[in-house]
């Protein structure tokens, strides 16, 4: 298949848009192609060790010598600021200056810690996203937000800085490990409920390929939650309204993930956050689907938890709520669904105020055994 190029327009940027390029299999011949449309630039790479385990480092870099920050140990626990500043470091000691364009190849953490430093070095440079996960090809690559947990919290330190232009090649997901790549899939399940019930359908009739990581369904899978989410971002930028649509689901799921002492992976405890959403509809009236009883069916057959596993007490996850850092007076908006592929709008709010009695009772049923 060709690739294909979807275009995010972000006013705030000088150039306008920016590309975001899908296809399978082109990891290999991309390093001519960034050197071709940046010739003026000089590349540092950002990846993690996993990636240069699975070997896809050396499938883009293929023998040149280009300066480049391993992130070791990969995941979370480096999504730190020390590790920010070491790539600064690092590339200080390659001379670089800001004429640097940075790239960086891999999931979720690697795209944030990558972003973040482009955006922080010599009063930033641009940055080229390559995503190797499913959360990072249809989420974290696009949108322009970059997250530095501290050691109180998560994302403390962030800003936002859009790429440049993203890569997506998936054939990269080959190597993903299942639980990674299962959890990772509940953001398509996200973007298909806030946003397109023809995409919620081509999900559920396509779940044997999607699990069996066929590539031209890969290939669409990326290519409508980038369409999607790119054209929520297009619509407000920085997040000042419709953009929180893209929290659906996160606002238990935060708490859930915290409570599980990262324990759940963060698709795993939005797919448990996205059913709390549902009855939390029901409760406050917004019915006439079978749409948690869909989504509920689609995210089991992804291997996902809908269900708020042992161990985890009430008083824990509203203590959390409490936190949130959306929250306004102490308790967090929530975004509902008004139907499948709509979320539900009043007074121009996209999120909004559910009483606490009913979100306690929420999380009863869905604790119970
Ligand atoms: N900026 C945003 O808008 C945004 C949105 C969603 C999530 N995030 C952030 O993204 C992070 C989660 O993303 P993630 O799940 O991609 O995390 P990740 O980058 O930690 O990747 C998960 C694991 O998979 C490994 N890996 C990555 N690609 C691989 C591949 N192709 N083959 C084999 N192993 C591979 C990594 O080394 C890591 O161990 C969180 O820190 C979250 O806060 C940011
Ligand atoms: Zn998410």
């Amino acid at each position: 298949m060709a690739q294909q190029v979807l275009n995010v327009t972000v006013p705030a940027m000088a150039e306008g848009s920016y590309p975001i390029v899908i296809g399978s299999d082109f990891l290999q011949s991309l390093w001519p192609e960034i050197e071709r449309q940046w010739p003026q630039r000089r590349a540092f790479v950002v990846t993690d060790a996993n990636l240069v385990r699975a070997g896809l480092l050396d499938r883009l870099l293929a023998g040149t010598d280009v300066p480049r920050y391993v992130i070791d140990p990969p995941g979370e626990v480096s999504k730190h600021i020390h590790t920010a500043s070491a790539i600064v470091e690092a590339m200080e000691r390659a001379f670089l200056g800001r004429d640097t364009l940075l790239v960086a190849l891999g999931g979720g953490t690697v795209g944030d810690m990558g972003g973040f430093a482009a955006a922080i070095y010599k009063r930033g440079v641009p940055v080229v996203q390559i995503p190797t996960t499913t959360v990072a090809q249809a989420d974290s690559s696009i949108g322009g937000k970059t997250g530095v947990d501290s050691t109180l919290s998560k994302n403390a330190y962030g800003c936002f800085w859009h790429p440049a232009a993203v890569y997506i090649d998936t054939e990269t997901l080959r190597t993903l490990d299942e639980r990674q790549y299962c959890a990772g899939l509940v953001e398509s399940v996200k973007h298909a409920a806030i946003a397109d019930a023809a995409f919620f359908g081509y999900l559920e009739d396509h779940i044997d390929a999607i699990l069996a990581r066929d590539t031209d369904v890969l290939e669409h899978l990326a290519y409508e939650n980038c369409r999607i989410k790119a054209a929520v971002v297009a619509e407000d930028p920085t997040e000042k309204n419709k953009r929180r649509i893209l929290n659906y689901g996160h606002t238990l799921g935060h708490a859930v993930e915290s409570a599980s002492g990262f324990a759940l992976l963060h698709g795993q405890a939005v797919a448990i956050g996205m059913i709390a959403a549902g009855h939390l509809e029901q409760a406050m009236g917004l019915v006439g689907d079978d749409r948690l009883e869909r989504i509920c069916r689609l995210l089991e057959k992804l291997g996902q938890p809908t269900r708020i596993p042992p161990g985890i007490s009430k008083a824990t996850l509203i203590d959390l709520l409490k936190r949130d850092k959306k929250a306004v007076r102490q308790w967090p908006r929530f975004v509902l669904l008004e139907q499948l592929g709509r979320t539900w709008c009043k007074d121009n709010q996209w999120a909004h105020e559910v009483r606490p009695d009913l979100v306690e009772a929420v999380i009863d049923r869905m604790t119970a055994s």
